[in-house]
């Protein structure tokens, strides 16, 4: 049905399901379709000639926006609570405090840093941070058939925007949901705004954007698009939900972690760091009409 879903990096513990899902989607139309995607290591590469790629908050990590000193304490925090991020081992229970305390750690580290607003395009442009292949297309084609895009990302918004402001991508049809900075009168940050999003609770920060899911209630049929198990819970806001087809990408840990990714993701993709699937995905819900 789609000749990309038989590429070697494409994993299905249901592969007729998918189609089930596919089939049912296509036949209620794009009218009907809303896509919700994380952004860090999902809509961005993981890697890039074998270097990893920055999240948000690395692009700031590693800007001239902030101290030497604040660039090791971060760098420590990265190393400290990344490895326990991705650890299977752990139940998200556990891992839960942990992540609240990552997230409050760095967010703290950059308020002191008092980073000006008008520095973050610039950190940005000097960044490595790039969309995975396929970006224009993907971004494109959503703006084309007016289908809205939720960006719903644990990173900082501000940052997030920049990245596909630059890119020529933020479209009229894209609405993100993240942590936003904060701004004193002088253009400093000062803090976060609103509630912390992190990695684990994307489920009350959809609750909290009823208003969003409420105004898209004519789209029940979702495609959602994660790397980390907690992107799961993005859709819990949607509103009546019909289907949902979930493409989750596999960056990192992939032996230990393939099993669960199996369990909670329709489409896994290994080792891709391209947007072909969710293209591909995209061009049958449009185009088989
Ligand atoms: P996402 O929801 O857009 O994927 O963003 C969350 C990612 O941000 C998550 O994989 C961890 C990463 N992160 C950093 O790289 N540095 C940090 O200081 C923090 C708090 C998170
Ligand atoms: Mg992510």
């Amino acid at each position: 049905m789609i000749p990309e879903l038989s590429s070697g990096s494409v994993l299905m513990k249901d592969p007729q399901r998918v189609q089930e899902i596919l089939q049912s989607m296509s036949k209620a139309g794009i009218n009907t379709l809303q896509v919700i995607s994380d952004f860090d290591m999902t809509l961005t590469r993981f890697s890039y000639n074998g270097k990893r790629c920055p999240t948000c908050h690395n692009i700031l990590d590693n800007s001239k926006a902030i101290s030497d000193e604040c660039r090791q304490e971060l760098d420590h925090l990265l190393k400290t609570y990344y490895p326990i991020e991705i650890d299977t081992s752990k139940p998200v229970s556990e891992k839960l405090p942990l992540m609240v305390e990552w997230w409050t750690k760095a967010h703290d580290l950059l308020v002191e840093q008092r980073i000006k607003k008008d520095e973050l395009a610039e950190a940005v442009r000097e960044s490595d941070a790039m969309l995975r292949e396929g970006y224009e297309l993907f971004f494109d084609r959503l703006h084309e058939h007016g289908i809205p895009l939720l960006i719903f990302s644990a990173g900082i918004g501000d940052i997030l925007e920049e990245v596909i402001r630059q890119a020529n991508v933020f479209h009229s049809n894209v609405k993100v949901i993240s942590n936003y900075m904060d701004f004193d009168e002088s253009g400093r940050l000062k803090a976060f705004k609103g509630e912390l999003i992190h990695i684990y609770n994307k489920r009350e920060g959809a609750l909290l954007n009823t208003g969003h899911f409420e105004e898209l209630r004519s789209r029940p049929n979702v495609l959602l698009m994660g790397d980390s198990l907690g992107d799961l819970n993005m859709a819990d806001g949607v509103q009546d939900m019909k289907y949902i087809l979930k493409i989750g990408y596999l960056n990192d840990k992939v032996e230990e972690r393939k099993q669960s990714y199996l369990d909670s993701y329709d489409i896994v993709l290994v080792n891709d760091e391209s947007l072909e699937v969710p293209n591909a995905v995209l061009h049958y819900l449009t185009s088989n009409k």
